[in-house]
């Protein structure tokens, strides 16, 4: 995923190379790490994060990726929620499709959750909104996936998807400084910067569950719609 410096001007070529990457990745990406991610897990079992469950309540998992994310928000959810994953790379849409599609084959049984599952090739900045909005989100290295100017504007867009109370969970990296990106350094102050205006950070934990390669350069962080 290094790259150079991407300014917001070029991020329409910006976005071709994301395809590119998932297109001509072998096996997968250098940030996939085959698994629902640790500390998102932990948030829900351990700590027991509640879920909505809501009458038709609706997640999303932007710059899905494989969508590991998508279809455990579905199992862990109520029967009333949909989870939706965008990402803007076809290529990347059709992975997490195979990957959903290999998991509902290998059950014996009818996986219901997979039925609640949607996936979508979609720009998180324009992408129509549903008429209920979101009660959820997940995003999971999308923040440090895009040039750090665009940030105010990724807060602003969470803001506006969300519904009032709905619940955005950040698992924040990589926390350790470096140079360039994709994926950008961030920190905390970053992320209320660009979220403060719109959520309250209700949890935050430094010491989350992680993957070997990543020990103390991911944090996660829990915000809610004000
Ligand atoms: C670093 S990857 C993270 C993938 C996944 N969330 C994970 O952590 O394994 C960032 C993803 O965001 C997608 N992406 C980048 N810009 C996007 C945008 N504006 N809208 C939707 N997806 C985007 C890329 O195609 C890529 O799949």
């Amino acid at each position: 995923m290094e790259s150079e410096q991407t300014s917001p001007a070029d991020l329409a070529e910006y976005s071709k190379r994301w395809d590119e990457i998932w297109r001509t990745s072998e096996n997968l990406p250098p940030w996939d790490t085959g698994k629902v991610c640790p500390a998102l897990a932990q948030l829900i079992e351990e700590v027991k994060w509640p879920l909505p469950n809501k009458p038709n309540s609706q997640a999303l998992v932007p710059g899905c990726g494989t969508g590991y994310e998508v279809l455990y928000l579905a199992e862990k959810g109520s029967p009333s929620l949909t989870v939706t994953g965008i990402d803007m790379s076809p290529n990347a849409i059709k992975e997490a499709t195979k990957y959903r599609d290999s998991i509902v084959s290998s059950k014996n049984t009818i996986m219901e959750s997979a039925t609640r599952t949607n996936y979508e090739v979609a720009d998180f900045f324009d992408f129509k909104i549903p008429e209920n909005r979101y009660d959820l989100a997940f995003d999971m290295r999308f923040f440090c996936a895009l040039p750090p100017s665009t940030r105010s504007k990724i807060g602003q867009r969470y803001g506006e998807i969300m519904n009032k109370g709905a619940t955005l969970v950040t698992l924040m990296f990589p926390i350790k400084p470096r140079e360039g990106g994709p994926p950008f350094n961030v920190s905390l102050k970053d992320y209320m910067d660009a979220f403060g205006p719109y959520f309250d950070l209700v949890y935050y934990n430094t010491k989350c569950k992680t993957v070997e390669k990543w020990a103390d350069d991911e944090y996660i962080g829990v915000w809610q719609r004000r």
